[in-house]
């Protein structure tokens, strides 16, 4: 048993799926969720507290009143969101979503300074960009959840192809959490065998494809909503390797300081989680290539994080 508490804010598809998550596996004792619907934030605590007790698991789940309830929490999760409506351009949601960043680590900062946060909200790069702004938190205290979901894509895209090697898929996808991140097929393996010796390039081809088109695909078919299952469990694996101090290397979304020769600006790269959040990032070898790739990646969550700059941040 291990005596920590994790806090979600924006209980939704993700957050519920999370907290349903750890709170199964017991990777912490409490778990506290925190939402503007208050019945229904209350309703799922409840159902997820009594499904840790079906599964003999020592977590207690509670739904937070208000910010103070996040006090003693070691790690906060936000989730809360908006999703984008019918005439609302990107900017307008960029510009809503950064507003709700800015209430929840009001009470963050309140309560909460001291727990490593993990965001989740979209679009990513740039809710991590506008937390730290906000925050003033060192960059180590804030990290972003989308390289881990990504390189799953990628693992299951892999293994669609190959049709063996199930569990044995080691994929690593760099860059923002947008169309144009960057899957490295050099950077990935089946049970240590690269890649390019077990599938033509044309083959590669398309699981990078299908990798950059993962996100949307789920969205097209569920229509209302976005993927939850992987995201959720995607982040389940970071809270745990900081609750636990793991010092596990996962690609996750910083702030850069000079890394891969950009600064002021967040993006995923692998990194080593651990109880003092991103304790090390790591700075792979790119190829030309992929160097041009990472950057043009970096241009478009610039783009963002410029607008949020000139028009929310001024
Ligand atoms: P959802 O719409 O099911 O849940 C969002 C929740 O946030 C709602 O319950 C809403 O009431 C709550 N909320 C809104 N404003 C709030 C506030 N000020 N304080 C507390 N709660 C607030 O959405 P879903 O599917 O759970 O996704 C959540 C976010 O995560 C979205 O922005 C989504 O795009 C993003 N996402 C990011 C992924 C990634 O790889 N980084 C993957 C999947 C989702
Ligand atoms: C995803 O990649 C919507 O960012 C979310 O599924």
């Amino acid at each position: 048993m291990i005596n920590k508490k994790v806090g979600i804010i924006g209980v939704g598809n993700v957050g519920s799926t999370l907290a349903y998550t750890l709170a199964s596996k017991g990777i912490c004792s409490n778990i506290v969720l925190k939402d503007i619907r208050e019945n229904i934030v209350q309703a799922m605590a409840l159902d997820i507290s009594q499904s840790a007790n079906a599964a003999k698991s020592h977590t207690v789940v509670r739904s937070a009143s208000s910010g103070k309830d996040l006090e003693g929490c070691d790690v906060v999760v936000i989730t809360a969101g908006l999703p984008r409506t019918p005439g609302m351009s990107r900017d307008d949601l960029l510009l809503k979503n950064a507003s709700i960043m800015q209430s929840v680590m009001d009470d963050i900062k309140t309560y909460a300074s001291n727990a490593i946060i993990v965001v989740v909200s979209n679009p990513l790069d740039a809710m991590v960009y506008s937390a730290l702004k906000i925050s003033g938190f060192p960059r180590e205290q804030i990290v972003g959840m989308a390289g881990i979901l990504d390189s799953a894509r990628m693992s299951h895209f892999i293994l669609e192809k190959l049709g063996y090697g199930a569990g044995q898929v080691e994929s690593s996808v760099m860059g923002g959490h947008g169309d144009d991140m960057v899957p490295l097929p050099n950077f990935s393996t089946v049970a240590g065998v690269p890649l390019s010796e077990v599938l033509s390039a044309e083959d590669i081809q398309e699981i990078v494809d299908k990798t950059k088109n993962g996100g949307l695909q789920i969205v097209k078919l569920l229509e209302t909503g976005s993927a939850y299952y992987a995201p959720a469990h995607a982040t389940s694996l970071m809270v745990e390797a900081i609750l636990h101090n793991q010092k596990k290397i996962y690609p996750c979304a910083v702030m850069l300081d000079g890394e891969y020769g950009h600064e002021n600006i967040v993006s995923g790269v692998p990194v080593m989680l651990g109880s003092k959040g991103v304790e090390k990032i790591i700075e792979l070898n790119l190829n030309e290539e992929q160097a041009k790739l990472f950057a043009s990646s970096v241009a478009s969550v610039r783009e963002l994080t410029t607008t949020l700059d000139t028009k929310f941040f001024n």
